[in-house]
């Protein structure tokens, strides 16, 4: 990529590209439950006091075979949701019965859901987008970027929370800067050094994750936010592979953006997700202007009689059509069993679940992050020197386990529906790969 690092002398390490994206490309909650689906899965644990999460394996339709690590590719289909679609589906066979309130109703539940999933008091901040390239076109579309500003993001995070920002860049002469990963022991908390050392007092906006989504190195967000807002920069964040599975609280961090594409922690249909804006993008410029996020669309005979003003808070940032009949009812149906089974117990049933085969991994060679800087349902296991990974896929594929290979990385993000065969079936796996006895 383009510019070395610390190539002006500077401390911190990140890269400086005056436009593009230079380089080299990188560039219900059945919390009891019975038991049953598998059969031997725990009973209820202990952990801290609190009673965790069983094995909700149940409430999917996961074969028994397939032993899916992969959330942060996609989620699987909740029962719940599965039947919260076929229902949309089924309504659209007497259109009579779809009212004009129905616009409405179900859009402001998604808002209501979300604000409360991520502590917001007020959920008309709450839009619903497609997806997360559509959110952060909203936050460009409203940035005004002056020439030699910058805009700060991470190495490799996804291309949606990038290529928007390099355009930004390129357009306004700004500069985007990429804060490398730093390697080896205490990576984590120094990648969260280098974004607070690579901001400054030209810095316009941070764009970056939660969680990282190749290998899930978390960000120390109250610090980012605390340092954003002293500068007066804006804090982004794409929260697609945290935010569901991991708290997340926008009265704590503070951030002036949450975009989340819904189909992987949110456990929602692909082509759903919201955000969360605030009060820096208040009566901004939307992308679309759609007749429903004009003040008295309610009333469908009155739409000929066009209005000025908008409805509150974000709505004027919802997609056109995002009434959806058949998504937005599982969308719906999928927030209320997440908030349900809570973010603190599903990061609390993956840490469990995956805690010993952590130690193993680390025994046989394989790079971990340390506990405090990774996040319990989405981690990289660092693949030792010498692997094969096209083997190493190979036989992952043939015993149906199903994670991620990121550049050198396998990345395993599991979830309620994983149990402990899930993981002696990976566990077993690794000592293969690496030719362990
Ligand atoms: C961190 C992150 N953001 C966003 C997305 C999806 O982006 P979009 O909704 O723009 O397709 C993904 C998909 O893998 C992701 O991992």
């Amino acid at each position: 990529m383009g510019g070395s690092a610390n190539g002006s002398g500077n401390e911190y390490d990140y890269e400086h590209g005056s436009s593009g994206v230079n380089g080299n490309g990188k560039g219900n909650g059945n919390v009891d439950g019975d038991g049953h689906g598998r059969g031997d899965v725990p009973r209820a644990m202990k952990m801290q006091g609190a009673l965790m999460l069983e094995c909700q394996r149940h409430l999917f339709s996961l074969p028994d075979d397939v032993h899916y690590l992969n959330c942060a590719y996609m989620s699987p289909l909740l029962r719940s949701v599965e039947e919260a679609g076929i229902a949309g589906i089924r309504r659209k066979r007497v259109p009579s019965e779809i009212a004009p309130a129905d616009f409405f109703t179900d859009r402001d539940r998604v808002r209501a859901l979300f604000a409360r999933l991520i502590n917001a008091p007020d959920a008309s901040r709450v839009a619903l987008v497609p997806a997360v390239s559509y959110g952060l076109a909203v936050v460009a579309r409203n940035t005004r970027l002056e020439k030699g500003q910058n805009i700060v993001v991470v190495e490799e995070q996804f291309p949606s929370n990038v290529y928007v920002w390099a355009r930004l860049c390129r357009e306004a002469g700004g500069e985007l800067r990429t804060v490398r990963r730093p390697e080896g022991r205490g990576a984590g908390a120094a990648w969260t050094e280098r974004v607070l050392e690579a901001m400054d007092e030209a810095t316009a906006l941070v764009a970056m994750p939660h969680v990282h989504w190749t290998d899930g190195t978390r960000f120390d967000l109250l610090r980012i936010g605390a340092r954003a807002r002293e500068l007066g920069a804006a804090l982004v964040i794409d929260g697609t592979q945290s935010v569901g599975a991991l708290p997340f609280d926008v009265q704590a961090i503070q951030p002036d953006a949450l975009v989340c594409a819904a189909y992987k922690w949110l456990l929602a249909p692909y082509g759903t997700g919201v955000a969360w804006y605030g009060p820096r993008y208040d009566g901004g410029v939307p992308l679309e202007e759609t007749w429903i996020a004009r003040e008295g669309s309610e009333d469908f005979r009155a739409l000929v009689h066009y209005r000025d003003a908008y409805q509150p808070g974000a709505v004027r940032y919802d997609a056109g059509e995002s009434s959806n009949f058949i998504l937005v009812p599982m969308l719906v149906a999928a927030l209320e069993q997440v908030l349900a089974w809570t973010p603190d117990a599903i990061q609390a049933y993956c840490a469990a679940l995956t805690r010993g085969l952590l130690d193993e991994a680390a025994a046989l060679g394989f790079g971990v992050e340390e506990e405090a800087w990774r996040a319990a349902h989405l981690f990289g296991l660092r693949m030792p020197a010498g692997v094969d990974l096209t083997r190493a896929q190979a036989l992952l594929a043939e015993r149906r386990i199903s994670v991620s290979l990121r550049g050198s990385a396998m990345r395993v993000s599991p979830h309620v529906y994983n149990d402990e065969r899930d993981i002696d079936a990976l566990r077993t796996a690794l000592r293969v790969i690496v030719g362990a006895p």
